[in-house]
């Protein structure tokens, strides 16, 4: 892209196309983050005080209004390198702008697996460290070695250790944060050089077994495979992952909730504490395909919303509601929304 991608677009900004979950929203004006004069821009509007919100690929931020009186920043900016070899860890550098899905096929392309569980998760790499993402065995947080960002206040560059990171299940620093604190410009990964399949989880074992065995391009097919028959394409149906963060419970809740409902599916966490499963849980309400208005429940996978078309943010919101009451009346436990409703 031009330089002149960054000036601001003085007509009212469609929304609807920025985030995958598709509501219908508008914006005063649309930037572009691809430089470091963009990043000077954005902070300058930050300290000024005026409202901007700073997006990836918008697949798990929600518009919920339909107007907002702010400028939307999309992070665009690219790039990925190898940068050498410790002699346990590949070091490898992504750009925040750059597809994370992309960035995966890359480092199994260049001989540098490690990432082949996280196939598939839509988003950007700049989005990646924020909520650690995670899926079929592997946290975002066992491969990162450094995050970094732009200082809004301070304008400079800094540099997050994994440990100050903070990172937990679903969880980091930067969530913690005040938003537009700081903006991650890239991600640097340490990819194990003694490569070991990650097959713990799920059916992964099977489907690569019957892909012919453990190599990371058929771990990175297997997880693809099982999230494409699991989860719904956000080109043709809304939606933003996984809706809600799967509760975490003290072990004699769990224990009580296994006694009371015996198939509860529940995971014990290093901790002490015990992880259950969102989606048995909704599904278990008897919720999977409900629908307010235009947006409901997957029929497949209760965890996900999705939007069918026409859906409008108070249907959301109230459907978000209905849920969360659902399940806190049959379990006693609250579930809590993962995507940034806005
Ligand atoms: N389950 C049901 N009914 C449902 C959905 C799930 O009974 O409708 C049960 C499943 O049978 C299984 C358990 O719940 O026993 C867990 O389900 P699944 O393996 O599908 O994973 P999940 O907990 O629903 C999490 C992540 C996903 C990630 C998968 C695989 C969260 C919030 N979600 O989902 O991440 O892909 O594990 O590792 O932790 C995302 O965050 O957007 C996302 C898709």
């Amino acid at each position: 892209m031009s330089a002149s991608a960054s000036v601001t677009d003085s007509s009212p900004v469609d929304l609807q196309a920025l985030h995958t979950f598709g509501l219908r929203a508008k914006a005063n004006a649309l930037r572009v983050i691809q430089s470091q004069t963009d990043l000077h821009s954005f902070a300058q509007q930050v300290r000024a005080g005026e409202p901007v919100l700073l997006l990836g690929e918008g697949s798990n931020t929600v518009f919920t209004q339909p107007n907002y009186a702010m400028t939307v920043w999309l992070m665009r900016i690219q790039g990925k390198q190898r940068l050498g070899c410790n002699g346990t860890h590949h070091l490898v550098r992504a750009m925040a702008g750059e597809n994370w899905h992309s960035f995966v096929e890359w480092t199994v392309a260049q001989g540098l697996p490690g990432l082949e569980n996280l196939a598939l998760i839509p988003g950007a790499v700049g989005a990646s460290p924020v909520q650690n993402i995670g899926a079929y065995g592997v946290e975002l947080e066992s491969r990162l070695a450094a995050v970094h960002v732009w200082d809004v206040q301070q304008a400079c560059f800094r540099v997050f250790t994994k440990a100050e990171c903070q990172f937990s299940y679903r969880e980091s620093v930067f969530k913690q944060v005040p938003s537009n604190t700081y903006i991650i410009t890239a991600v640097d990964f340490a990819l194990p050089v003694k490569w070991q399949a990650e097959l713990g989880y799920g059916d992964v074992a099977e489907r690569v077994q019957e892909l012919g065995g453990a190599s990371p391009k058929n771990v990175m097919k297997a997880v693809i495979d099982i999230r494409s028959s699991k989860l719904p394409d956000p080109v043709v149906l809304g939606n933003s992952g996984s809706f809600f963060k799967n509760p975490i419970v003290p072990a004699a809740q769990a224990q009580a909730l296994r006694a009371a409902f015996p198939g509860m599916v529940q995971y014990p966490m290093p901790d002490g504490q015990v992880k259950l499963a969102a989606g048995w849980l909704i599904e278990q309400c008897g919720l999977k395909g409900f629908k307010v208005g235009d947006v409901g429940v997957y029929h497949r996978q209760a965890l996900i919303l999705v939007n069918h078309g026409r859906g409008q943010g108070g249907e959301l919101v109230a459907l978000i509601n209905h849920i969360q009451s659902v399940v806190q009346a049959k379990f006693g436990v609250a579930l809590s929304a993962e995507p940034n409703l806005i």
